[in-house]
């Protein structure tokens, strides 16, 4: 029984750390369920570095369900570096649309660029390599390590988390990465890393379909605010807006979303600055 594994494994880890009895026993555990319940996933049938970096970005803040399917067109769209790095923005924001958080978009494209200029269009193997690239942080560098070239560095994201304090740290309550990090050391299966993580990933998920999310235990765990009413959907609405109809004022946006025109300036002065349109003349436009 998998219940009885488990208490077993906190009280185990609570006398002897990380021992290769409690090691082995949470290894089982993760693998057991991933045999039966492996989440098949578009982006988990590839090894193309970049496919597998979109599906990174996409998946950040983004439900995968949601991903699955702009995943595909994205692809279908720009099937390379090459192909986005050429690309206007404008198509791209297109296609980006229903995803949200559009900056990503534009990060991706700018990424793509700097890959042209100083990489030969191609994404490097390292993780710290990976880290100095536009919109690359230190999860992302180290999930396409793992994920296109086997490397088997440490790293967490919300469902990996969620794993760790639930099965180690069931007691403690704001528990900070730090504390996380060495336990994803340590039990990492060198073996076979990609694999490794798709099994932790989707241990998480289930407890987190299964638990009251155990991630409200970590000191990094904030709620997603809601969409509706919010200055994201503002922007949003003021992005499809000017993607509609390019050249567009101030005024005429604050006029046609029934906003006021301070908060629309203010927007378009934030959006300007993140590279998603350009401000000429008070006109809008996207690059
Ligand atoms: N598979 C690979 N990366 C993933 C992620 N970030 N979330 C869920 N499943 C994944």
């Amino acid at each position: 029984m998998t219940t009885e594994r488990i208490s077993r494994l906190g009280h185990l880890f609570r006398q002897e750390r990380l021992s290769t009895e409690v090691t082995d026993l949470f290894r089982e555990i993760i693998n057991d369920h991933y045999r039966e319940n492996a989440r098949i996933l578009p982006w988990r049938s590839t090894f193309d570095p970049y496919a597998i970096y979109v599906s990174e970005v996409m998946l950040q803040q983004t439900q995968v369900e949601r991903v699955r399917v702009k995943y595909e067109e994205f692809l279908a769209r720009f099937p390379d570096i090459t192909t986005l790095a050429g690309a206007p923005l404008h198509e791209v924001l297109a296609v980006w649309q229903g995803l949200g958080y559009n900056r990503r978009a534009v990060l991706l494209k700018k990424c793509a660029e700097t890959l042209m200029e100083r990489f030969n269009g191609t994404l490097p193997s390292a993780a710290e390599a990976l880290e100095t690239l536009p919109g690359i942080g230190h999860y992302t560098a180290r999930a396409i390590a793992a994920f296109a070239f086997g490397a088997a560095a440490p790293f967490i994201e919300t469902n990996i988390r969620t794993v760790f304090i639930h099965l180690f740290l069931p007691d403690r309550d704001r528990v900070h990465d730090r504390e996380i990090l060495p336990l994803v050391e340590g039990t990492i299966d060198h073996t076979d890393p990609r694999r490794w993580y798709y099994a932790l990933m989707d241990y998480g998920a289930h407890l987190k379909r299964t638990h009251v999310n155990p991630s409200r235990r970590s000191a990094h765990h904030t709620r997603q605010a809601p969409f509706k009413g919010s200055n994201r959907e503002l922007r949003s609405r003021i992005l499809r807006a000017v993607m509609a109809q390019p050249g567009i004022s101030g005024a005429g946006l604050a006029d046609q979303l029934d906003t006021a025109i301070t908060a629309v300036i203010d927007n378009l002065q934030q959006m300007e600055s993140e590279g998603l349109i350009t401000l000429q003349q008070g006109l809008c436009r996207i690059p």
